[in-house]
């Protein structure tokens, strides 16, 4: 029988994926409930077979390079900005991310947090905790109404999808851009409409983000975009922080630029800009589009699977630098 590979872990996964990587590898992980840092990471790769790590772990070519015998870094997200691909290309070293089993759980985070902002459930829920509600009023936390209004989707990829598709129970209207346009029975099977993006910024009344992050969407909404859209619209992020310029988002919220954000990434996690702790009209979470117990578990053993693979040898099933086998 084979010797087990080893794999360094950079954080504990859930029980179901600990189960199969103490099983079928010899395992090196993170004790601690915290991010490591760049010199433990490279300590951890040094003597691996494969490097499992976070969408939290900035992994370089230095960190690369300490993994001598590295045949795998197998990241536990879709999104993988956190990687330096080309470098790993450059290292025949597969890279893989776990797409699909989050769609659904990152979509829904997505109307949590436009529903939470056009209806200002956090503000209500913070103001009801004050203790000093005195009862229904006519005019009481008035917010937008979702029913019938206008979606604008910027990128329309799986998640976005599984965003539009949510939106036909609310009769909304949707709009999108994408880099590529979609095919005209696409547009149909989905009930999307093409727009360029600033006229899907003008016209819509919610706008929820879905694009991954890279050069060409680093600040892709900036002061000019922000300033094309409706003082009353809301928009929504639950892709990357830095696809959204955030000391520009403060300020267009703290001017009334636009009405309301729902936000559940930032440009620099876990620090937010100083000015939106204190916005009412934004909501704000910790980074949780994919966190339910199912959705970290598949993705958990997905990346898991993925990791072992590498480490046999085998093509990973979720490769995002297939050059490396051309
Ligand atoms: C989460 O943010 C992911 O990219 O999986």
């Amino acid at each position: 029988m084979a010797a087990k590979p080893k794999i360094f872990l950079t954080r504990e996964l859930p029980p179901e994926t600990m189960a199969i990587l103490r099983d079928q590898s010899v395992l090196t992980m993170n004790p601690h409930d915290r991010y490591l840092d760049k010199q433990e990471i490279i300590d951890g790769v040094r003597k691996v077979d494969g490097l499992l790590c976070l969408l939290t772990d900035t992994i370089d070519d230095e960190i690369l390079a300490a993994g001598s015998n590295l045949k795998v870094v197998a990241n536990f997200a879709v999104g993988f900005n956190n990687i330096d691909v080309s470098a790993a290309t450059r290292r025949k070293i597969p890279v893989t991310n776990t797409p699909g089993v989050l769609t659904d759980t990152t979509a829904d985070m997505a109307w949590a947090l436009l529903l939470a902002a056009a209806r200002r459930v956090a503000e209500g829920d913070r103001f009801v905790r004050t203790r000093a509600w005195q009862g229904w009023g006519p005019l009481q936390y008035m917010g937008g109404d979702v029913t019938g209004a206008t979606l604008g989707i910027i990128g329309l990829g799986r998640i976005g999808q599984a965003v539009v598709r949510r939106a036909r129970g609310f009769d909304m209207k949707v709009i999108y851009w994408n880099r590529t346009r979609l095919s005209p029975e696409q547009e149909n099977e989905l009930g999307v409409a093409y727009a360029e993006m600033d006229e899907v910024l003008r016209r819509s009344d919610f706008v929820s983000l879905h694009v991954a992050l890279n050069d060409e969407t680093t600040h892709l909404i900036g002061a000019q975009q922000l300033a094309l859209m409706k003082p009353t619209a809301c928009i929504i992020n639950t892709a990357r922080g830095p696809v959204i310029d955030e000391k520009a988002l403060v300020s267009a919220l703290q001017e009334g630029t636009i009405g309301a954000a729902g936000l559940d990434v930032y440009e620099h996690e876990p620090e937010l800009e100083p000015g939106l702790y204190d916005l009412e009209n934004a909501v704000l979470a910790p980074h949780l589009g994919s966190a339910t117990i199912g959705t970290r578990t598949k993705m958990g053993n997905m990346a898991a699977e993925n990791c072992l693979a590498g480490c046999r040898g085998e093509r990973p099933p979720n490769l995002v630098n297939p050059e490396i086998y051309e």
